[in-house]
């Protein structure tokens, strides 16, 4: 398999291809496949629907050196043309929960139910719910890779980063858990091949 397709990638050989890419092609993204992968990342599943996920996309490479100062200098940042940068802001979705219901749903309903599943978390501090939120916008990040890798791009997943300086980089609220950094592009290397698990190793069958 190519790096470049000129048909989407079958799920299965997006998963098969996928490897991270830390040198990109200095070409910038097209504009509507990045956009149609942020698309396919929003459908995505999440429980009760709530769609925690939120991201800010960088192709500014003055902002992609500033980034990647408080990334340990992780060169593929600034490599890539393009740095998704995805987390999850639970209060937002808690807040607008109603947007997430049918509006084929009555107001009635909507409010109620709305209401109901506010109501789980109004024990829990903000930072417990944000985790909970966490959870849920990690299913999202892996839609990004693989719808990536369908399109036929390449991506690297990033947790080396200092969260609060990123935060204030961006200007994102306090209480917005990070689910990760998603530089993206056309890759200009190999990545290496895949070392896991067999199947054996980390699966019991009951
Ligand atoms: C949540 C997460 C965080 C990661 N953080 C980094 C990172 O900060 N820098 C980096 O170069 N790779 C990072 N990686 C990439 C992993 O090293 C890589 O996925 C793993 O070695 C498997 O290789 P593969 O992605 O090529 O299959 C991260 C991967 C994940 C899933």
């Amino acid at each position: 398999m190519t790096a470049t397709t000129t048909r989407p990638l079958t799920v299965q050989e997006a998963i098969e291809t996928r490897v991270s890419i830390r040198k990109f092609v200095q070409e910038p993204m097209n504009q509507g496949d990045l956009r149609e992968i942020l698309r396919l990342a929003t459908l995505a599943p999440s429980a009760n629907n709530v769609q925690t996920w939120r991201a800010a996309v960088i192709q500014n490479p003055e902002l992609q050196v500033k980034l990647q100062e408080v990334s340990y200098n992780q060169a593929q940042i600034t490599s890539a043309p393009a740095v998704i940068v995805v987390y999850s802001d639970m209060e937002d979705a808690l807040d607008t929960l109603e947007d997430t219901l049918p509006a084929t749903m009555s107001e009635a309903d909507r409010q109620a139910r709305a209401a109901g599943f506010r109501g789980r978390f109004q024990d829990q501090d903000v930072a417990q719910r944000g985790q909970w939120g966490l959870t849920q916008a990690n299913i999202a990040f892996g839609y990004l890779m693989l719808a990536a890798r369908s399109l036929g791009y390449d991506t690297v997943p990033m947790l080396g980063f200092q969260p609060e300086k990123v935060r204030e980089l961006l200007g994102l609220p306090e209480h917005v858990q990070f689910v990760g950094l998603l530089p993206i592009g056309k890759r200009a290397e190999d990545g290496f091949p895949h070392h896991r698990h067999s199947v054996e190793r980390v699966v019991k069958f009951y």
